[in-house]
C-alpha cells in the first residue's frame, strides 16, 4: 500500500472508529462501578422471611414500611426480590414476572419503589435455572440486562445455581459486561456462596460477593458465617465487598442479646447490611438494633476495612477494625454458652495492627472510648477494665480522636 493511502486509512480509523466510539459509548467504566458501591451496599431482600411467597402487594409495603420505619433515613435503600418473582420467556426471549404475583409487571414496580426515594434491585441466576428452577440468565446474559435497565433496576444479585460446566468467573464477568453495558448504574452482586473463591476474582466483576453458604436464623450458623470471615478482610474494599449473607434480625430464631452481636459483627465486617425481615410489623427493639447509627458509620466508614480476628481464645474473640482519622472500632464477643468477665486492655487494642510485629504507635491519651450500644463514653481511671460479656453477647468500643 501507498504511504498516503496508509495515512488516509489512520485517519479513517481514527475518525470513523475510535472517535465516535469514545464519545458515544454510554457503557459504566470500572471508575463509576465502584463509585456505585463505595460503601457496603444497604437494604431489604425477600429471601430470609419470605422465600417464594412474594407478590407486588408484599413487596410495595416494604417500600413503604423502610420510609415509615426511618430505615431509609439511617442509610437502607435497596428493595430487593430475590427467587421466585419470574413467569417466563416471551418468544423472543424477554423474561417477564409471574402475572398472578406481579399483575402491573416489574416495571410498575420499580416506578413505586423509586417515588419513595428508594433503589430498587432484582435477581437472576448465571446457570439455566434459578435454584428455585425459575429461568435463568444463561445464553440471554445482554438481553436480561436490557430488560433490566429499561424496568429501572439499580442492583441484581446472580446466583450460582443449575451452571453445569460453566467457569465461575466467565460467567460473572459476562453479566458483569452485560449490566455495564447498559449505561445504567446497577450494583452487581454474586452468589456463588463462597465456592470457587470469589474474592480473588470477583473485583471488577461484581460490587460484593457472598462468602459462605446460606445463613439460617439461628447462633450456630450465624457464627460459623463469621468464622469463615477470618482470612477474607484483605480483600474488601470500597466498591467489592465481602458478603456474609442477609440479616436474620427480626425473624425470631434467636435472642435480641444475640441479634445485637449479629449487627455488631456485619458492622465490623463492613458487610453489605441487607435486613431480612418483616419491616411491615417489626418490634421496636428490631428496629433500634437495624437502626444503631453509631453501628452502621462503622460499616459506611470510608477507609472501607474489614474488621480481623486480633484474639480467638475459643469462646472469646476480639474482633477489631481500622477506621478513618486513625481510629479503631473493637469488638469483644463471648461465642460461648457460659457467662464471662474478660480483663481489657484498651491501651494495648489500640495499639493492635493486622500486622503483628508492627503495632500502631498511637496513644490513650489522645482517645477517648466509646460505647457504642451504651451510646455513651466510657470513664477510664486505667488502662485496663473488667468487662462483664453474658453468653452470645458483644461489647462494640470506638477509639474515638480528642
Ligand atoms: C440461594 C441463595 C439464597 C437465595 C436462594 C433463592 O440459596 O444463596 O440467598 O437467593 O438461592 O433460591
Amino acid at each position: 500500500m501507498k504511504k498516503t493511502s496508509v495515512n488516509k486509512l489512520k485517519y479513517y480509523i481514527f475518525f470513523v472508529v475510535i472517535l465516535p466510539a469514545i464519545f458515544f459509548n454510554n457503557s459504566l467504566s470500572a471508575q463509576d462501578s465502584v463509585q456505585l458501591a463505595k460503601s457496603p451496599p444497604m437494604g431489604w431482600n425477600s429471601w430470609n422471611k419470605f422465600g417464594c411467597n412474594i407478590n407486588e402487594k408484599i413487596i410495595m409495603e416494604m417500600a413503604d414500611a423502610m420510609v415509615r420505619s426511618g430505615m431509609s433515613k439511617a442509610g437502607y435503600k435497596y428493595i430487593v426480590i430475590d427467587d421466585c418473582w419470574q413467569g417466563g420467556r416471551k418468544k423472543d426471549g424477554e423474561i417477564y414476572a409471574n402475572k398472578k404475583r406481579f399483575p402491573h409487571g416489574i416495571k410498575y414496580l420499580a416506578d413505586y419503589i423509586h417515588s419513595k426515594g428508594l433503589k430498587f434491585g432484582i435477581y437472576s441466576d448465571a446457570g439455566t435455572k434459578t435454584c428455585q428452577r425459575r429461568p435463568g440468565s444463561r445464553g440471554y446474559e445482554f438481553q436480561d440486562a436490557r430488560t433490566y435497565a429499561k424496568w429501572g433496576v439499580d442492583y441484581v444479585k446472580y446466583d450460582w445455581c443449575y451452571h453445569g460446566t460453566q467457569n465461575a468467573k466467565a460467567s460473572y464477568l459476562l453479566m458483569s459486561k452485560a449490566l455495564k453495558s447498559t449505561g445504567r448504574p446497577i450494583v452487581f452482586s454474586i452468589c456463588t456462596w463462597g465456592t470457587n473463591k470469589p474474592w480473588l476474582w470477583g473485583k471488577g466483576i461484581g460490587n460484593l460477593w457472598r462468602t459462605t453458604e446460606d445463613i439460617q436464623d439461628n447462633w450456630n450458623s450465624m457464627m460459623n458465617i463469621v468464622n469463615q470471615q477470618k482470612s477474607l478482610y484483605k480483600y474488601a474494599g470500597p466498591g467489592h465487598w465481602n458478603d456474609p449473607d442477609m440479616l436474620e434480625i427480626g425473624n425470631g430464631g434467636m435472642t435480641t442479646t444475640e441479634y445485637k452481636s449479629e449487627f455488631s459483627l456485619w458492622c465490623m465486617l463492613s458487610a453489605p447490611l441487607m435486613a431480612g425481615n418483616d419491616l411491615r410489623n417489626m418490634t421496636a427493639e428490631t428496629l433500634k438494633i437495624l437502626t444503631n447509627k453509631e453501628l452502621i458509620a462503622l460499616d459506611q466508614d470510608k477507609l472501607g476495612r474489614q474488621a480481623f480476628c486480633y484474639r480467638d481464645i475459643g469462646g472469646y474473640e476480639i474482633w477489631i477494625k481500622e477506621l478513618t482519622n486513625h481510629e479503631k472500632a473493637v469488638c469483644l464477643l463471648n461465642s460461648s454458652d457460659e457467662r464471662k468477665k474478660v480483663q481489657v486492655n484498651f491501651a494495648l487494642l489500640l495499639k493492635a495492627s493486622s500486622n503483628y510485629w508492627r503495632p500502631d504507635p498511637y496513644k490513650l491519651a489522645d482517645y477517648r472510648v466509646r460505647d457504642l450500644w451504651q451510646h455513651k463514653y466510657l470513664k477510664l481511671k486505667k488502662n485496663i477494665k473488667y468487662i462483664k460479656l453474658p453468653p452470645h453477647s458483644v461489647k462494640v468500643y470506638q477509639f474515638v480522636k480528642k
